[in-house]
């Protein structure tokens, strides 16, 4: 089976992109699997339009992603745009996609709701994905709930060029990770790095224990019981520690007695240990630019074999 997922460089992972997706993505390549992870620049072209800002975010993605423990020699790691032909299939498959597909896709559907203009990107940005998808014959892509649709979209774009071309396309299923449970802010909301409420994977500790002491929290008396359900100090806290650090701090939390400066102090602790191997990594990697580079090119030269392979059928099935 061919497992692919493409991640944009939109900016630093934080703990929900780590807990929610790139944690379960890099577990997938211990399999028996073939597994292709790209980074999508193109994608991130619809909303970045600096072009320093494009080309660092896509070497800072690469970066995190082989230090959180994506190994080369057992995935294929590449960006996106490295494989031209994925454009040319994406114009092929625009051909066979209907108009009322797109409108009902969410990215593009609340952009318009709001009275804002979208490009044309945005909205045939779930082309390009198919595109991405397709074009490695890929079964399985693993994504958060969020891209859901997309996967859906992208089966009915193959299904469609299938009716009119003959079996051409693998029709792929989406694999929706586990433990999406989505992974709270600081604030309590869903982390995202457009509220303004995230922890950064790789954030210096100084600033990461910063936030973490904005973590907000009720006014309770340090000796009132607390019920550790729905608290999303404790959530962040359970992410990090054991199950047997979870199940203590929960009793503590249901006898009271304690400050919550005292558990954001220990959840910085649990941060800085849980991803301290990673962070070597990272040192080690952004001091060898050139190797980072490699990895990248290579994995571009294993993934544009399959690509043209792929597209050279569908030009065929298609009379181009
Ligand atoms: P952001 O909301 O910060 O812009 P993205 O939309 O770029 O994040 O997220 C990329 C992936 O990371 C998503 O597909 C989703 O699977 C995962 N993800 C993002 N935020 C969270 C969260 N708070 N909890 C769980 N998963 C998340
Ligand atoms: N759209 C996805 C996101 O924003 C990224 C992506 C692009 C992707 N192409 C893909 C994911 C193909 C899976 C398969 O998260």
């Amino acid at each position: 089976m061919r497992i692919l997922s493409g991640i944009q460089p939109t900016g630093r992972f934080h703990w929900g992109n780590y807990f929610g997706a790139i944690r379960q993505y890099i577990e997938l390549q211990n399999g028996q699997d073939t597994a292709f992870y790209f980074i999508a620049n193109l994608h991130a072209l619809t909303t970045i339009r600096n072009r320093e800002l494009l080309s660092q975010n896509t070497f800072d993605a690469a970066v995190d992603l082989l230090s959180l423990g994506l190994d080369p020699e057992r995935a294929t790691l590449f960006v996106q745009s490295d494989i031209p032909e994925v454009s040319e299939l994406c114009w092929i498959l625009m051909t066979t996609t209907p108009m009322s597909l797109l409108e009902r896709c969410h990215a593009y559907k609340d952009k318009k709701s709001k009275g804002l203009t979208a490009d044309a990107g945005l909205f045939t940005y779930p082309v390009l994905m198919a595109a991405d998808i397709l074009i490695y014959d890929s079964e399985i892509v693993p994504v958060g709930e969020d891209q859901k649709q997309h996967v859906e979209v992208c089966r009915d774009i193959a299904g469609s060029f299938n009716n009119s071309f003959g079996d051409s396309f693998i029709i792929p299923q989406a694999y929706i990770v586990k433990d999406t449970a989505k992974v709270p802010g600081l604030d309590g909301g869903k982390m995202s790095k457009s509220y303004g409420n995230s922890v950064e994977v790789f954030d210096d500790l100084k600033t990461q224990k910063k936030k973490i002491m904005r973590i907000t929290t009720d006014s309770r008396p340090v000796e009132s019981p607390k019920d550790p359900e729905g608290d999303h100090l404790f959530q962040l806290y359970s992410l990090f520690a054991s199950p047997e650090q979870t199940q203590l701090l929960a009793e503590r939390y249901r006898k009271g007695g304690f400050g919550y400066g005292e558990i954001k102090r220990e959840l910085a602790e649990l941060a800085e240990a849980y991803f301290a191997t990673a962070r070597k990594k990272r040192d080690e990697l952004v001091s060898k630019p050139e190797y980072v580079k490699k990895i990248l090119s290579d994995g571009a030269k294993r993934a544009s074999e399959k690509a043209a392979t792929v597209l050279t059928r569908i030009k065929k099935a298609c009379g181009i």
